[in-house]
Order: structure tokens, then sequence, then C-alpha cells
């Protein structure tokens, strides 16, 4: 690990959800964080109180608007002198099928998730240039890899998170500065705290790992590719989901005891089947991981997910 101490952190929609625990981790290694909030004072000011003797900062504004965005790094190097490493984490759902969504409702989370990480980058790019050293940090989603059901805007937004990283990675690789980006799957925040429990228990049982991630999780890959020794490291992706993307989306299928899933029929064939038998003895149960089929054959798609606002 790299020495941070001394470093600025610019993180978006960094005083709760995600964005805390990067804000936090960020912090533990002696890095001063200037975190950004759109409308919630009490959770900034929150952040401000706890954490005044490490020198943070506040700055209130909106991602999507290129002036805010500028003003706010006006601030940033103000008060802190430079810039280090930016993590554009600031992001939003407005889910509804493509049939009924609003053009504003669409150029809305365009701006905020997708625009805001543009006019982010390019407001710290020049300083980041001179200086010959910069760490920038995109949080898309596991839904900008896979699409999500009502989520047209959000999944187009995170998908455009991809082809800025990379192209952007691409222009500064050669001058000191590394642009990456995090896809978590469905982690504990406000976000989904608003999924109704139901809905998140069959998100749940099919999530690999078997749980929801929790923000420190996605937060200490963040700190990884924060670090000064990560420098080699440019214009990637990075999922962090519990094996979700893996998984797919179907349903365990109910069949007769015995039946050879690996055959993908459900139907019993006279083909040994004891792996199967052994991992669903009783219930009968073909999960689609049997069926020796690979994920990509199944066709991937997280649609069935998508309502749940991630
Ligand atoms: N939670 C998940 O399961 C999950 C999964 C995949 C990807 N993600 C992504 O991870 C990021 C953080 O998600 P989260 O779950 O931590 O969300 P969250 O708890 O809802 O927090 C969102 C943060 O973004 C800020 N924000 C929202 N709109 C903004 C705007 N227009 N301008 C400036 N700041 C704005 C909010 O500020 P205020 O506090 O002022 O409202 C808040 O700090 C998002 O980009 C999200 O898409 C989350």
């Amino acid at each position: 690990m790299g020495d941070m101490k001394g470093q600025v952190a610019v993180v978006t929609g960094g005083t709760r959800g995600i964005g805390l625990a990067i804000s936090e981790r960020l912090l533990d290694r002696g890095v001063t964080v200037a975190a950004g909030y759109a409308t919630r004072h009490d959770h900034a000011r929150e952040f401000a109180g706890k954490y005044a003797d490490r020198g943070v900062s506040i700055h209130q504004g909106n991602v999507g608007r290129n002036e805010d965005v500028l003003r706010v790094f006006g601030e940033v190097l103000d008060r802190h002198g430079h810039v280090d490493i930016v993590v554009n984490n600031a992001g939003i759902t407005i889910d509804k099928t493509v049939r009924k969504m609003d053009p504003r409702e669409w150029d809305h989370v365009i701006h905020v998730n997708l625009s805001g990480a543009f006019y982010a980058s390019r407001a710290v790019l020049q300083h980041m240039l001179e200086r010959g050293y910069g760490r920038i940090i995109n949080i898309s989603s596991i839904i900008g890899s896979a699409g999500g059901f009502g989520q047209a805007n959000y999944a187009a937004a995170k998908s455009g998170m991809f082809g800025l990283t990379m192209s952007l990675a691409l222009e500064t690789a050669g001058k000191g500065v590394t642009v990456n980006t995090v896809t978590p799957g469905f982690i504990t925040t406000d976000m989904t705290a608003a999924v109704p429990a139901a809905a998140l228990a069959k998100v749940v049982a099919r999530i690999p790992v078997g749980r929801l991630g929790e923000p420190d999780e996605v937060a200490r890959v963040v700190e990884f590719l924060a670090d000064p020794e990560s420098g080699y490291i440019t214009g990637q992706v990075y999922p962090v989901n519990g094996g979700l993307y893996m998984w797919g989306p179907e349903e365990p299928r109910t069949v007769k005891p015995g039946t050879d899933c690996r055959m993908g029929t459900g139907e019993p064939d006279g083909h040994d089947s004891v792996r199967d038998r052994q991992s669903y003895p009783a219930a009968g149960l073909c999960h689609p991981r049997a069926t020796g089929v690979s994920a990509g054959e199944r066709g991937f798609a997280l649609g069935s997910l998508g309502d749940l606002g991630l």
C-alpha cells in the first residue's frame, strides 16, 4: 500500500451510503476528503461534525449541472489546494418502463449519473494532468452490465460510464492519471432499503454469496484503485456483487426427485445424476447451475430484478 497521507479526494455523494463508506476508508488512509451532496444537509452536517478533526469539507451541489460541479471544484481547490482522487459516486434512480418514461426522467438520470461523472472528471482533468497524478473512480452498477427492467435510463447511464472510463483512461494513461469503474451488485443502503422485503428476499436468493453486500465491501475496492501503487491499472471495470453476475436469473425448477438436472430437460433420462441428487435430493429442484449450461448460453439478464431501483 502506498502512502496517501496529505492527498485530497473529492467523493460525490460522499456523506451517506456507499459514498460515506468510501469517504471513511480514504480518511483512514490519511486522505483529506471533500464530500459532495445534493439535498440531505442532515447527513452532510453529521459527516462534517464527526470528522471535523480530519479536515473534511462538505459541498452542496447538483452533479448533473456543470455550473455546480465547476463551483464545487473551485471551492475544493480554494480550501485544500489540490485534488488527487475523484470518486464519481453520486447517483439516482427513476424507474419506469420505456413506454411510460417521460423524456425528462430519462434526461435527469442521464445528467446526474453519467454527465455528472463527465463534468467532475473534466473539472479536475487539467489540474491532474499538470500535476502528473490522479485517480478517477466511477461507481457504475451491475445494471449497467446487464440492463434492468424499468431502468433503461439508469442502465444506459451506468453502461455509459464504461465508455467514459475507457476513453478517458486512454487519454490520460501516459500522464500519471488512472480511470477505473467499480460495478456494485446489491448493497445495503437507502437505495435498497426502499425495496419491499419480499422482493429483496428474491434478490438475495439469487446471490451466490447469499446476502446483500455492505457499502464497505465496495469502498475497499475503491480504496485499492485510489492507492498510489495501483498506477498500472486503468480503464478497467471491477464488479463487487457476491457472484451475482455468474448466477443467472432463473428460479430453481421443481422436478421429480432424481431428475438429472444437468441435461437441462427437467425429465428423468437415465444418466448418472448423483451430483444433482446430492445437491437437491428431497426437494427435487433443478437449479440453473446444475444444468451444465453456461450463464452465457442461458442468456443473462437481471431484468426481473430491475424494478428494485438499482
Ligand atoms: N446501493 C446499491 O445496491 C447500488 C448498486 C449498484 C450501484 N450503486 C451506485 O452506487 C452509488 C451510491 O449509491 P447508494 O446506494 O449509496 O445511494 P444513496 O444511499 O441513495 O446515496 C446517493 C448519494 O448520491 C447523492 N446524490 C444524489 N443525487 C445527487 C445529485 N444530483 N448531485 C449530487 N449528489 C447527489 C446523494 O446526496 P444526498 O445525501 O444529498 O441525497 C447521496 O449522497 C450510486 O451511483 C448508485 O447508482 C448502488
